[in-house]
């Protein structure tokens, strides 16, 4: 930097941050994808905003033996800046190393980038894989703004995922007000225009918390819960057997865990009628040619949940360690159940 700076040159902060990802020990999603489709598992994609989540990321994915790509959005760029989390990621693999793990495998991901600036701004700060989010936009314009991108990354051995087909549910960044299924007529068209390594699809999750109306649902006479209505596999049967052997992403996965929803209730909060996906069909979706599923709500739920019990429990706290502590634990678990019982990429890791 002082170099630079004795030249003269004032774009340190450019010089400064671009950096190849294999320089800071994270991989790309190729062969970890390859792998888990032969494999008939998932990789975890877990969103992190805050140095907790990752913390519990991170030790769930060494106690398992398990790969993981952490992903990050634009909400989590907004609140606790891309360039931080960056660094943070790049910690994540020394730390990783720290709890034993020789060879961690660990993918920096950009979720839903909304345009090819921004891909390429991640890609040259040390992003091994990006999303490019063109599902919203008319079928071409999509793939040639996907064609871009893919040819920009590939450039740098950082791999794309493409999307097609919209996903419905409102987050702080990425809305849709009702899911169109993917047409499985269009996947081998836009795979080959585009070069893309993975494609979304849309076969009825969604995003947030509140993935189905309780109209949507049928009522568990045992529980009295909302049972939602199945996936589509039918659709995702179809694009399989369109692109033998691709590797496909599911975004919206979260299951919404009941006992977190009931304790966040329980405890002052006011969730209403939340509801996920069953974990049996995240299962069954982790065996086919889905090879990575996204996850970011339920580990707001489970931080929720256990900051809200540890103040209504012990109202004289207030060092943010002791709420923010039994936090990151209970992340981890929900974590490593995501891993073991529904994923299986537990003993996953390459060697
Ligand atoms: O796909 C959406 C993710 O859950 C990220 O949401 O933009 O609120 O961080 P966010
Ligand atoms: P959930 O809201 O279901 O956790 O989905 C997260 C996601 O798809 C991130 O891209
Ligand atoms: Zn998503």
């Amino acid at each position: 930097m002082r170099f630079l700076a004795l030249l003269g040159m004032t774009s340190i902060k450019s010089f400064y941050i671009m950096v190849n990802y294999k320089n800071l020990g994270l991989v790309n999603t190729r062969e970890m994808f390859a792998r888990a489709v032969n494999g008939g598992y998932a990789i975890p994609a877990f969103n992190f905003n805050n140095m907790e989540q990752l913390q519990a990321i991170i030790m769930a994915a060494v106690e398992t033996k398990s790969p993981v790509i952490l992903q990050i959005s634009k909400g989590a760029r907004n609140y606790a800046n891309q360039t931080l989390l960056r660094f943070m990621a790049e910690g994540a693999v020394a730390y990783a190393k720290e709890l034993g793990c020789e060879h961690p495998e660990i993918v920096l991901h950009l979720d839903h980038g909304d345009s090819f600036e921004l891909c390429k701004n991640c890609i040259e700060m040390g992003f091994s894989s990006v999303m490019i989010d063109g599902s919203a936009l008319p079928y071409d314009e999509n793939a040639a703004l996907t064609r871009k991108v893919v040819d920009y990354a590939h450039q740098h051995d950082v791999t794309v995922e493409g999307e097609l087909g919209v996903l419905a549910g409102v987050e702080d960044e990425v809305s849709a007000e009702v899911s169109h299924y993917t047409k499985p007529e269009e996947v081998v068209d836009f795979v080959t225009k585009t070069g893309v390594d993975s494609l979304a699809i849309s076969i009825g999750t969604s995003h947030g918390a509140y993935k189905f109306t309780p109209e949507q649902c049928t009522v568990d006479p045992k529980t009295g819960r909302l049972l939602p209505p199945p996936l589509a596999f039918d659709v995702l049967e179809a694009v399989e057997k369109e692109l033998p052997g691709f590797p496909i992403v599911l975004h919206g996965s979260s299951s919404v865990p009941q006992e977190d929803v009931d304790t966040i209730n329980k405890y002052g909060g006011a969730l209403k009628a939340a509801v996920g996906i069953p974990e049996e069909q995240l299962r069954k979706a982790a065996k086919s040619a889905v090879c990575k599923i996204n996850i970011d709500s339920d580990s707001r739920l489970a931080m929720t949940a256990a900051i809200r019990k540890t103040l209504a429990e012990k109202p004289a706290e207030f060092d943010p360690r002791k709420y923010l502590g039994p936090a990151r634990d209970h992340m981890k678990e929900l974590y490593m159940h995501k891993i073991i019982n529904v994923l299986g990429s537990n003993n996953k890791l390459a060697e």
